[in-house]
């Protein structure tokens, strides 16, 4: 066994999904602390589990944690956060992602300018982002293989392109490029946090044919981020939705947005606007906001903002349980 990987004993129980899964997480919790000292709840006993070559859809509004779950899963967790509980288990192994991280792990970001380095060339940087994963190769195949890679994600010429600094590339090709790092490095799990925000439609739409055509290259699974709905339901096999820091609802992704059972769900499938709207109008957005996450609410967390919360709801938090095939939902009054 490598040493990067902790063994531990085995659950007994397991259900069908995680038997095959190739990565799960399993009840994570994690806080952060603010300037004050105080300690504040992001993320609460998220359980998840991807099979080979699944796109995972994670959706939300801005502050639910997505971002937090995605560094999580790789280890790339900020100083100030504190991981509760909570375990990253990779082929039925607990493992440390911070060990994986460029091998058996691979995170494409929003913003690819200031994940490359500005004074290096792309060349440079592809060989370098290989050299963990295939430590035996030569500088020379791995030059190689980043050429071959930029050709599958669209990069014409690409020699030339190896010898270019970022700053020398469009936006949308320079998150070609981290694409094109990420399938080098052939991962168990591609991690994307919301890798189209910063371009635009067209280029979004490129990009997101990039994620699924990358399915022939990748064996391993996809996280990928986005609050973009419509994106989301084009691209991934399973949705996850997450509402101050708890999974509300997870479903195969035709389930869940034809037959949401969260009423945050249904409020956030209403919300999205649609693709043939060419109106200026603000996006309609769901009434009230997040829960103060230094003190939560004792019942559900979306209670405040639910048309449907009734006492129970502001009482006690409703487990999340099955609500159809390989669905689960959160709610006392799924609808
Ligand atoms: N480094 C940090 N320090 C303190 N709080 C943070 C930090 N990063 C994120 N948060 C807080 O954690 C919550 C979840 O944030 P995030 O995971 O970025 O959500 P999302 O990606 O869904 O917008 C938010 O309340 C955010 O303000
Ligand atoms: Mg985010």
């Amino acid at each position: 066994m490598s040493s990067s990987l902790k063994s531990r004993d085995p659950e007994p129980a397991k259900t069908d999904a995680q038997r095959s899964a190739l990565i799960e997480v399993r009840d994570l919790s994690v806080s952060f602390v603010d300037k004050h000292g105080e300690r504040f709840s992001v993320l609460r006993n998220i359980d998840l589990s991807l099979q080979p070559k699944a796109i995972m859809g994670v959706v939300g509004e801005s502050g639910s944690g997505k971002s937090t779950l995605a560094n999580a899963m790789m280890g790339l967790l900020p100083k100030n956060a504190v991981k509760e509980k909570g375990d990253i288990i990779l082929k039925g192994k607990v493992v440390d992602p911070i060990a994986l991280r460029g091998r058996a792990l691979a995170m494409v970001f929003q913003d690819p300018m200031n994940a490359l380095h500005p004074v290096m060339t792309i060349g440079t940087q592809m060989v370098d982002a290989q050299r963990a994963r295939f430590p035996n190769h030569l500088i020379r195949e791995l030059r190689k293989r980043a050429a071959e890679m930029l050709t599958k994600v669209g990069i014409a010429d690409p020699e030339k392109r190896l010898s270019c600094y970022p700053h020398e590339l469009s936006g949308g090709m320079r998150q070609r490029v981290m694409i094109a790092m990420a399938l080098l490095v052939e991962p168990d799990l591609l991690v994307a946090d919301e890798p189209t925000t910063a371009l635009d439609a067209t280029i979004e739409a490129q990009i997101a044919e990039l994620f699924r055509a990358s399915r022939d290259t990748l064996d391993g699974a996809t996280l990928f981020v986005s609050h973009s709905l419509g994106l989301v339901s084009e691209l991934c096999d399973e949705v996850v939705v997450l509402y101050a820091g708890a999974i509300v609802e997870r479903a195969d992704v035709a389930e869940l947005f034809n037959a949401p059972r969260h009423p945050y769900t249904r409020a956030l499938i209403a919300c999205e606007p649609r693709s043939d709207d060419q109106s200026d109008e603000a996006m309609v957005s769901i009434p009230g906001g997040l829960p103060d996450l230094s003190s939560l609410p004792a019942g559900c967390v979306f209670a405040s903002r639910c048309l449907h919360a009734s006492q129970i709801c502001r009482q006690i938090a409703p487990p999340l349980v099955t609500a159809g095939q390989n669905h689960l939902a959160a709610c006392w009054h799924p609808q």
